[in-house]
């Protein structure tokens, strides 16, 4: 790819998906102590789909590259590299720069697709030593798929959330966040309390291992339900991918002393919470934005154990990349989305 041109989508603008644009770019080329990475996969999460509509705006600059989560092969490295060479199969964490310790504002500064350029692309350079190799029996898509929504889940139960075997977890829908946070409760010992729209995916979340589901679309009350399964105790933990219209019903669902991961903002990025709900009951509630290569890495040992394989939805051509977010915004999916290159 050295001296040759590339193909990457951009984000041109803020009228939808009308603006993300393919384009053809100079490959870059691997400075000191950086890898070259041939991109063949990138999932999509719902904050790339934000960022191309102009929902919320990317953070830099028009154009954007957008997208965070790819793998890919290594095909050149830079002066200084020792421990990556052509051909290693490498994964991509969300933020390049956060190694490991506490979340800074720097690192969130580098946030791929977002503050900087993405992965939709074919071709990208980065510091050798973000990187992470792919677990032998993941395919570049499903190892594409991890950074950002598995990342997050397994922050959320595991650094933050402290999960404990035999604890109770409830999950609100069945996205990629969602449903890496389910298999890795249940690789845990957890038991799993799922809500989602429709009966079709409460099976699919059964089957998965979800001990018990509830559709949110026929009995807006999951909140009652919960209390319900718990014994009118409620839930340990909540993965909250919802936000604002959900948070209310969440804090009601945890027990005194629980813990409400707040990762999402499907229903919006304000809203009228009820803050004595979470003082009376003593709830810790943690914002949680993805996590370090560190935790990736114990993430990916842990998956590696167990033999786990994401839950693909399906996969799009590099062309296809409008259709593939069409998909994503349709909430028609189950798991995660990809774009293979
Ligand atoms: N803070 C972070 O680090 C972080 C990281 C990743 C994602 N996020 C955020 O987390 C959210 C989920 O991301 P994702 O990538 O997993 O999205 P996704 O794959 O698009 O999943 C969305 C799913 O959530 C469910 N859902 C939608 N509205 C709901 C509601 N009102 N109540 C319950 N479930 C609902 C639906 O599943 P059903 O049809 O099954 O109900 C929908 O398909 C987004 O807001 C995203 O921006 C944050």
């Amino acid at each position: 790819m050295n001296g040759r041109m590339m193909k990457a989508y951009h984000i041109t603008g803020t009228d939808g998906l009308a603006s993300l644009q393919q384009v053809e770019l100079p490959a870059p080329l691997p400075q000191h102590g950086e890898v070259q990475i041939r991109i063949r996969a990138v999932s999509l999460n719902y904050r790339d789909y934000m960022n191309v509509c102009g929902i919320r705006g990317v953070t830099g600059p028009i154009p954007r590259i957008p997208c965070s989560d790819g793998a890919g092969e290594v095909i050149a490295v830079g002066e200084g590299v020792s421990d990556w060479k052509p051909g290693d199969r490498v994964v991509i964490p969300f933020m390049p720069t956060w190694l490991d310790g506490g979340f800074t504002q720097a690192n969130a500064a580098l946030a791929l697709g977002g503050a900087v350029d993405g992965l939709l692309r074919e071709v990208e350079c980065l510091p050798a030593s973000s990187l992470l190799r792919i677990p032998e029996h993941l395919s570049f898509e499903e190892a594409a798929s991890l950074p950002c929504a598995a990342v997050t889940a397994w922050d959320a139960l595991f650094v933050r959330g402290n999960l404990q075997a035999g604890e109770s977890v409830l999950v609100l829908g069945s996205g990629g966040v969602s449903t890496f946070a389910l298999q890795f409760a249940k690789m845990a010992g957890a038991r799993v309390l799922a809500i989602t729209s429709s009966d079709d995916k409460a099976t699919r979340l059964r089957e998965m291992g979800a001990d018990v589901t509830h559709n949110y679309r026929t009995d807006p009350a999951w909140d009652e339900w919960a209390l319900a399964q718990t014994g009118g105790l409620g839930v340990d933990k909540v993965i909250e991918i919802g936000g604002p219209e959900t948070l209310n019903r969440s804090i009601k669902a945890t027990r005194f002393g629980g813990h409400i991961a707040l990762i999402g903002v499907l229903t919006g990025t304000a809203g009228d919470i009820q803050t004595v709900g979470i003082l009376r009951k003593g709830i810790r509630l943690d914002g949680v934005y993805v996590g370090s290569r560190a935790m990736f890495a114990q993430m990916l040992q842990a998956i590696t154990q167990a033999g786990m394989h994401p839950v693909i939805d399906s996969t799009f051509e590099f062309d296809q990349a409008v259709a593939a977010f069409e998909h994503l915004a349709s909430g028609k999916h189950f798991g995660k989305i990809l774009i293979r290159l």
